[in-house]
């Protein structure tokens, strides 16, 4: 019936124990609201709901500024160290439920700092986080500055400051929020300066912007990943480029559909990015506003776009290759999934 699988409840198990690595994923988006109203008592913060059903039913976006708005919002419940630590560490014990292995956790420092919490309390209670995870689960982890792109470079190269006393604990730097009319190359020499610091370099491009934006960031940002890439797919020179060069591609399909870049999961291209030879990996972006982590990611296209096993190992390894990984940890979790039946 199912390539590989007797039926689409033996697929959802098999996916469900699958060793992964999580690629894209905002650590302010994992923000439940039930942790979002705790945070807002705890810090005597008012915030524009009454209730957690409330809070859930305001998540109906039509793009993804709609969803931005929303985000920054609710983000303004974190204040404190303690904060940051819950925040990193409710999410964790959602990615070890889900099998995953290693993560790669982007945060917006902006968000934060332009309110008056510390580059420090950020980077402590995150890192504090992601140690006791380690220790508790075994679970590895790098981590991410991103850029916010409506904001100025300059403002980009005064958290790039910031974050120097940090650069022990960041792994690289990444662009995100509002990307059309905010290209890439808007930020070349501040990524040019992260890059000779010794950062990994990422970029959300080609989520709504135009595959121009994706040769923006490999040609000036020097990209060693992708974020989405969506687009990439109507320029196919752009897509051999990409498929030749190995880059990874982190995609992340219930937000593409939440953020109306699909209009339904049956027309998600994952497959037709597989079938192309990209490096396509498959991530949750910020699961508690785009209703799943990142096994429910892998299960709504997997149902949706029927993958076969062979799909499925393909995606899940992607995940390791496509990390910061050295060579020896990537071999043993390639080693884990070829084990794992
Ligand atoms: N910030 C958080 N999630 C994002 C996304 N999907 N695209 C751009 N910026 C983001
Ligand atoms: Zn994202």
């Amino acid at each position: 019936m199912h390539d590989g699988f007797a039926s689409a409840s033996d697929r959802a198990a098999y996916i469900n124990g699958l060793p992964k690595a999580e690629l894209h994923l905002h650590i302010e988006g994992s923000l439940e609201p039930e942790l979002m109203f705790e945070l807002a008592q705890r810090n005597g913060v008012t915030i524009p709901f009454a209730s957690v059903e409330e809070v859930r039913a305001a998540y109906a976006f039509s793009n993804l500024q709609d969803f931005l708005d929303i985000y920054y919002q609710g983000m303004g419940v974190l204040h404190t160290e303690q904060d940051f630590h819950d925040l990193t560490a409710a999410y964790l014990a959602r990615a070890h439920a889900d099998a995953v292995r290693h993560v790669e956790i982007f945060f917006d420092p902006q968000g934060h700092t332009a309110r008056g919490v510390a580059f420090g309390t950020v980077i402590t209670g995150i890192t504090r986080a992601l140690d006791d995870a380690h220790a508790r689960y075994g679970i590895t982890s790098k981590l991410i500055m991103c850029f916010l792109r409506h904001l100025s470079e300059a403002d980009a190269e005064a958290t790039l400051d910031e974050a120097l006393p940090y650069l022990g604990r960041i792994d690289g730097v990444g662009l995100d929020s509002s990307e059309v009319g905010h290209p890439p190359s808007k930020f070349t020499r501040v990524f040019t300066r992260a890059r000779a610091l010794g950062l990994k370099i990422v970029a959300h491009a080609g989520e709504e912007g135009p595959p121009a934006y994706v040769y923006e960031a490999l040609d000036l940002l020097g990209v060693d990943r992708v974020d989405h890439g969506n687009r990439s797919l109507e320029d196919p020179a752009l897509v051999a480029r990409l498929a030749t060069a190995g880059m990874t591609l982190t995609v992340c399909p219930l937000s593409n559909l939440k953020l109306c870049v699909v209009g339904d999961v049956a027309d998600h291209p994952l497959k037709i990015m597989l079938d192309a030879g990209l490096r396509a990996t498959v991530n949750s972006d910020d699961p508690s506003y785009f209703g799943g982590y990142v096994n429910a990611n892998y299960l709504t296209v997997a149902d949706a776009l029927d993958l076969s096993k062979a799909e499925l190992i393909t995606l899940a390894r992607n995940s390791f290759t496509g990390s910061f990984l050295d060579d020896a940890a990537k071999a043993k979790h390639l080693a884990a999934i070829a084990a794992y039946t």
